[in-house]
């Protein structure tokens, strides 16, 4: 054999041991666990064959506790690019079967080069997590990679998109790499991120509790809000990347592409004449509206187990990609709190960062009031929203369904609010708040003196319904576009998204804004 045949065998040998990273006997244990390895979700995520890897031979550099006799070709990460649906996107899969997929310097370093790549090209990063954090052999140095990574995600914020997968433990300050991206993905039952892990918690505070309890996938989907999406399994992950891709454009100069559709723009909903209850104290869903006037009933949503009381999520007009937001009658009748106002801040501020136009649909009857609203900081929360879809140059197309009352009304992408298209069913009703409160407000002292109190608010509520329960006020001074037939609100949607579609508004220069945190 030639010297140059023997040195492409010894690559090939070379390439065969990096792919098996700490070994077949971790392999299995990861499999046993129910996970699949770094390349195994890297082949899952990308197209067929368009891979391309990096850094293969990276080692790491540290000679503590006798680290130079434990080397790994690639040190624990897989990173590279390849194509998703034919589009450029560069991945890093965190390797568990080497060192736990700890970060070392070496291993931040590769991270932070297709980082660095995906800001040049204007392409999506996407981070699969399975590691211990930071690899406690390597001390400081692993703790300047994180921030090197860290450092990375705040400037590739808002330029491309960052997508993280939890598939394993992500714990310490490692969760604020996902912390920093656009969204969380988190497979319930292998999943778990926190701060400080359950021997800490009851080390320093004595509470006890589970990995599970404490950062598990449910968790953070329903109480932390940290993951935006929860799924079952790693492939129904890979799933919601590949289809939360086709919504979102590669980088902040881009569209996204538009998806052909076979559903008529003048599809007709004789149903949603009569979706809205004769009492304007019954719910309905709005799940219902979402699914009969977007493409093809498709909605991806996000963050679906937290703050219920406002929906959020990607759908298509006519192809084109939007952001919906949502208020939802069924869960405490809509309101605007705490909650809901940090999560439909944050989506329609990402929405806004990647040209992606917003559809407000409205029915909220107002802020939610009371002590833990006000001492959780309503004030501030509610002002985010305000702040993120004041800010937003974004096309907005806004349909009042039902309620839209008080603050709640200018927040929702009001026509104050540089809401374009501002439309409302006939069923709206706009005003400074609901009947009773008015009333109590109003009337309160002839309530008190009145013969019959209930028959007098009876009489008062009926009076202040007819005056304001409709969206004609609101339409007599040009603040609602138009009023529209429900079934017919799909139609009138994508004309609006049509009319603008080349939309030019830019906000005054400054360093950065100053958003109520
Ligand atoms: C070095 C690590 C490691 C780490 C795991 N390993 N974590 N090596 N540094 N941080 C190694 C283990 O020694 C083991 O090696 C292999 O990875 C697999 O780990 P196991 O413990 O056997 O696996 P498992 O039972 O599944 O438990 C996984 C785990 C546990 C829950 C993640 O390993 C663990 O608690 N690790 C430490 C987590 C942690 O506290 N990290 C530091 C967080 S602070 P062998 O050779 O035996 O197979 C932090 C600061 C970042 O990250 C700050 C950024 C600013």
């Amino acid at each position: 054999m030639s010297q140059q045949l023997e040195q492409v065998k010894a690559l090939i040998a070379l390439r065969d041991k990096a792919r098996i990273g700490g070994g077949q006997k971790r392999i299995d244990s990861q499999h046993e666990k129910g996970k699949y390895t770094a390349r195994e979700r890297i082949d899952m995520l990308l197209d067929p064959g368009s891979f391309e890897e990096f850094d293969m031979f990276v080692t790491h550099r540290c000679t503590n506790f006798g680290m130079e006799k434990n080397v790994f070709l690639g040190d624990g990460v897989v990173t590279g690019y390849g194509t998703i649906d034919g589009r450029l996107v560069y991945v890093f899969a965190q390797d568990f079967t080497v060192f736990g997929g700890s970060l070392s310097e070496s291993f931040a370093m590769k991270i932070c080069k297709i980082m660095d790549q995906a800001m040049r090209m204007g392409a999506p990063v996407i981070g699969v997590n399975d590691s211990g954090g930071a690899r406690i052999q390597e001390g400081v140095n692993a703790l300047a990679g994180y921030t090197e990574i860290f450092q990375r995600n705040i400037l590739a914020s808002g330029v491309i998109p960052q997508i993280s997968a939890i598939f394993g433990p992500c714990a310490g300050g490692a969760v604020y790499s996902p912390a920093l991206t656009d969204f969380n993905i988190m497979t319930r039952g292998t999943s778990y991120m926190f701060l400080t892990g359950p021997k800490v918690v009851k080390s320093v505070t004595g509470e006890v509790v589970t990995q599970e309890q404490l950062g598990g996938a449910s968790v953070h989907a329903s109480k932390s809000g940290v993951a935006h999406f929860t799924v079952e399994t790693e492939e129904e992950g890979i799933q919601v990347i590949k289809d939360l891709l086709s919504y979102i454009p590669q980088n902040n100069l881009e569209e996204t592409p538009v998806v052909p559709t076979e559903d008529p723009i003048d599809r007709l909903d004789d149903a949603l004449n009569s979706i809205i209850p004769d009492n304007p104290n019954k719910p309905y869903d709005v799940y219902e509206v979402i699914g009969a006037i977007v493409d093809d009933g498709k909605f991806l949503e996000v963050h679906q187990d937290y703050a219920k009381n406002i929906v959020v999520g990607f759908a298509r007009f006519n192809g084109v990609s939007v952001g919906i937001v949502a208020n939802q009658p069924k869960i405490l009748a809509g309101v605007l709190d705490n909650n809901s106002s940090r999560k439909a801040a944050r989506f329609v501020r990402f929405c806004d960062a990647f040209n992606i136009p917003l559809v407000t649909l409205v029915d909220v009857p107002g802020f939610l009031c009371g002590t833990q609203q006000e001492y959780g900081g309503i004030i501030l929360h509610g002002a985010k929203l305000l702040y993120a879809y004041g800010e937003a140059t974004v096309p907005k197309v806004t349909v009042v369904l039902r309620k839209a009352y008080g603050g709640a009304y200018c927040v929702m992408s009001s026509k104050h609010l540089r809401g374009d298209i501002n439309y409302a069913w006939p069923t709206a009703e706009i005003a400074v708040m609901g009947p009773s409160g008015a009333i109590e407000v109003l009337y309160g002292k002839e309530m008190k003196e009145a013969e019959n109190p209930s028959e007098f608010a009876a009489q008062k509520e009926k009076e202040y319904r007819e005056a304001f329960a409709n969206p004609y006020n609101a339409a007599r001074y040009g603040y609602i576009d138009d009023v529209i037939e429900p079934r017919n609100t799909r139609f009138r949607i994508i004309r609006a998204l049509q009319q603008l579609a080349t939309k030019k508004l830019v906000n005054p220069p400054k360093k950065h804004d100053n958003l109520p945190l």
